[in-house]
């Protein structure tokens, strides 16, 4: 390995759209030990734009194409979910460490497949749930750790949006492209969080319910996406717009799932520990609510969340390269940590399908 201080990461990026332009670029450029030396879309005036804009030499409309000829150190998957399998396996063949855009995978057969790949060339696989980079769940996690809450038996974790779909025929909202709803789309970032701040446990059984209710009819949209409308306003929507679960864990602990891209309801972002000695609750705003009983009296506080100066997106990428760098101190999503949230995915589509509970493989 080279000397830390004077390495610069060369990176690159597949897709060019929002997440990449709103997230990966501007942090990837804001550290000084990175540069992204190429681009790629399959939309190739997107791909100039975004490469012009942000000064980066490189544009490409062909992934194997910029894999062959630039060999990225690091390569950023951030395409539709259909592609995260073929591009990331891609690009650990070529070489590179990846940064796979969430969810890793549609099925933990193909997540395993793709890890698998990683241990095979020595390469480093991550993916972009990052909000446990985020003040508020870092105060929980340290609560956790210190031992408030004893042992947690119980968590609950909600993203409800009241009007949040992706724009209506895009790919977000056909199956083909997304591979699933907001179950994929934002139920992986609510059961990153919750599995965190548990401790990863491993999922036993899974039942579960999916529902496209609002999204048939045209309601709800809003949000991250809404901006991208495709051409087809009230276009195809073949995806779930609710989905619920509860699994059960190695730990003992049981977890529920609640997300939602459009509900007649108020929105909801909370992820809620159970513990037998403490309880907290993490969500908006920046502040972690705390239950305990003390003296026989039940008690109620708030943990005062210092202000991130910086993005959860930011953080995580750094602690990327520190990682990288041999940092054993700098922590990144494991792809097994990935797994373990696409298996309950999986298992909720599977139980939704079947009406029944589905019992996972070990
Ligand atoms: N971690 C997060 O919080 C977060 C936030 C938003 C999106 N995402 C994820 O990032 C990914 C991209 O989302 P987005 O919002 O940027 O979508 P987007 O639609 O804005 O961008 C996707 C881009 O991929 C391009 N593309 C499609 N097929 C391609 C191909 N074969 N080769 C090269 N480029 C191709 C499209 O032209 C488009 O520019 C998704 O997997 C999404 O789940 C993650």
């Amino acid at each position: 390995m080279s000397d830390p201080s004077s390495r610069i990461w060369r990176v690159a990026v597949i897709g060019a759209g929002a997440v990449v332009q709103r997230s990966h670029i501007p942090n990837f450029q804001a550290l000084p030990n990175a540069k992204v030396v190429a681009v790629c879309d399959i939309n190739p005036e997107r791909a100039r734009q975004v490469a012009q804009a942000a000064g980066i030499p490189g544009v490409y409309t062909d992934y194997q194409t910029l894999l062959a000829e630039v060999r990225p150190e690091i390569v950023v998957v951030a395409t539709p979910n259909i592609f995260h399998k073929p591009m990331t396996l891609a690009a650990l063949e070529a070489g590179a460490h990846v940064l796979c855009e969430k969810p890793l995978a549609l099925t933990a057969a193909d997540a395993v497949e793709m890890l698998e790949r990683a241990r095979e060339v020595g390469r480093v696989l991550t993916v972009g749930t990052h909000y446990r980079w985020s003040a508020p769940m870092r105060a929980a996690k340290a609560h956790i750790d210190g031992g408030f809450c004893g042992e947690i038996y119980a968590a609950r974790t909600v993203w409800h949006r009241r009007a949040g779909i992706p724009g209506f025929g895009s790919w977000f909202t056909r199956q083909e492209l997304a591979g699933g709803g907001a179950l994929l789309d934002i139920g992986i970032h609510a059961l990153d969080r919750a599995l965190y701040l548990m401790g990863y446990p491993q999922p036993l059984t899974v039942t579960g319910a999916t529902y496209a209710k609002l999204g048939p009819q045209g309601l709800g949209m809003g949000g991250w996406g809404a901006d991208r409308l495709a051409p087809e306003a009230g276009g195809r929507f073949d995806v779930d717009d609710l989905a619920w679960g509860m699994v059960r864990l190695d730990s003992g602990a049981v977890l529920i799932l609640q997300v939602s891209w459009a509900v007649h309801m108020a929105p909801e972002f909370v992820t809620e520990i159970f513990g037998d000695r403490g309880g907290l609750r993490v969500g908006h705003p920046n502040s972690v609510e705390l239950f305990t009983t003390q003296h026989g009296q039940l008690i109620t506080g708030e943990s005062q969340v210092p202000r991130q100066e910086e993005s959860s997106y930011t953080a995580m990428v750094r602690d990327l390269l520190r990682y990288l760098e041999g940092d054993t101190s700098a922590r990144i999503i494991t792809p097994e940590e990935a797994l373990n949230a696409v298996r309950i995915i999986e298992g909720i589509q599977r139980s939704a399908e079947s009406g029944r509970e589905v019992v996972l493989a070990r």
